[in-house]
């Protein structure tokens, strides 16, 4: 048994939970919350046969009333179509105040479902269960939810902390071993920015196992003994993200830190079709590149690019910008993030493995030199 982890806000605090089998304890946890409403789950058509109907199954026999919605797998789901359609639902079948909606799956459920729950009725409790490895360390803590625009990503959304966090590690067996590898990115940048210890718990790990060239297997290669350790990283990573967006709860200063290899990973993400880069394989990339640059403006050493490229590499990740990507394009790109403060990049740049700076005196010259070369 291990203790939450807590995430504190301005409008309280909530539990995070990271556990093997953790689903099973969602009702006796839904109790203590309080909520005695309608349960509104909502789910990725590819966890909700395997997980949604018997989480379901379990809650109805606890006495909860559940209703159940779908939505398709993958990005162009964030959507106004898909986000009316959970409004026509809600409000279809009487949602009231007291009620919950369950976000079971990827990032792009705890965005949608959380953005629904966050402007219905202006506003219901939320809980996010989340299945893929990127949701649990990053998407469904910290209560960033939201759609995409034609215009750009996530740009119509709302902060709306859920009450409860709970990730289940056991479904991550079902999840493709390429989303696996692309939640790895953001584990390791956790190391990266904040937690040492992590950094070298990966290592270590790495270091035991005979994954060879490829590195990390995916879930269902590992045993039990393996499957353990993992959750424990898993958990030391979400640590770092409940820390930080506790002492940063709207991203005023604290939080950007997060952004580490994300200034080049959303500008690669932008430049390469939906399906030619992930989104943590897109940072992967700029993980690198922003470590080079550290390096170049004389903040880290040559050591720590170095490890951390192993490491990526370990967990089944690419740090060479993908073949036949203009680097003028990406850094035109990066000029136009919305992270850009008045005209300059604010990048987030090693200074030790666990510690980052933010800078906006990166010269372009150097960017594009890093990424040339
Ligand atoms: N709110 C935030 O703070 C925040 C932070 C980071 C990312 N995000 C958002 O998260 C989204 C990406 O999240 P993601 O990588 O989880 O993508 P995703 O939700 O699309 O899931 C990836 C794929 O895995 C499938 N899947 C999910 N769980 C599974 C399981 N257990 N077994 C088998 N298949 C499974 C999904 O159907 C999908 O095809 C993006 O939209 C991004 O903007 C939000």
């Amino acid at each position: 048994m291990t203790t939450d982890l807590i995430v504190t806000t301005s409008s309280g605090s909530y539990p995070v939970v990271v556990a093997a089998g953790a689903l099973a304890s969602l009702p006796a946890r839904l109790a203590a919350l309080g909520l005695r409403g309608t349960l509104w789950l909502v789910s990725d058509a590819a966890v909700a046969t395997a997980y949604g109907t018997p989480l379901a199954d379990r809650l109805q026999a606890a006495g909860f009333r559940v209703q159940r919605h779908a939505v398709p797998s993958g990005e162009a789901s964030k959507s106004q179509d898909q986000l009316w359609r959970l409004y026509d639902w809600l409000l279809g079948a009487g949602v009231e105040r007291r009620d919950a909606v369950l976000a079971l799956g990827g990032g792009v459920i705890g965005d949608l479902a959380g953005y629904a729950a966050a402007s219905v009725l202006r506003g219901i409790a939320l809980i996010q269960l989340p299945t893929t490895l990127l949701a649990m360390v990053d998407a469904a803590v910290g209560g960033k939810t939201g759609i995409n625009h034609p215009l750009g990503k996530n740009l119509i959304g709302a902060f709306h902390q859920p009450r409860l966090v709970l990730a289940d590690t056991e479904t991550l067996a079902s999840l493709p071993r390429r989303e696996l590898c692309a939640g790895w990115a953001e584990v390791i940048k956790h190391g990266v920015i904040r937690d040492a210890g992590l950094f070298s718990e990966l290592e270590q790990l790495a270091a035991e196992q005979d994954w060879g060239a490829g590195g990390f297997r995916g879930w269902q290669s590992a045993d039990a003994r393996l499957t353990e350790r993992l959750t424990a990283i898993i958990r030391r990573a979400v640590a770092v993200k409940v820390e930080v967006v506790s002492r940063d709860e709207r991203e005023q200063g604290e939080r950007i830190t997060l952004n580490y290899g994300h200034t080049l990973g959303h500008a690669i993400e932008a430049l390469t079709d939906d399906w030619a880069l992930l989104h943590g394989e897109a940072v992967a990339v700029g993980m690198h590149a922003a470590a080079r640059i550290a390096v170049a403006m004389g903040l880290c050493s040559a050591e720590l690019v170095a490890r951390q490229r192993r490491l990526l590499q370990a967990y089944g990740l690419q740090v060479a910008l993908p073949h036949g990507l203009d680097p003028e394009a990406v850094l035109a790109v990066a000029l136009r993030d919305k992270k850009v403060l008045a005209g300059r990049i604010r990048w987030v740049l090693p200074t030790a493995l666990g510690s980052v700076v933010v800078r906006d005196d990166v010269p372009e010259a150097l960017v594009r030199a890093v990424l040339a070369s």
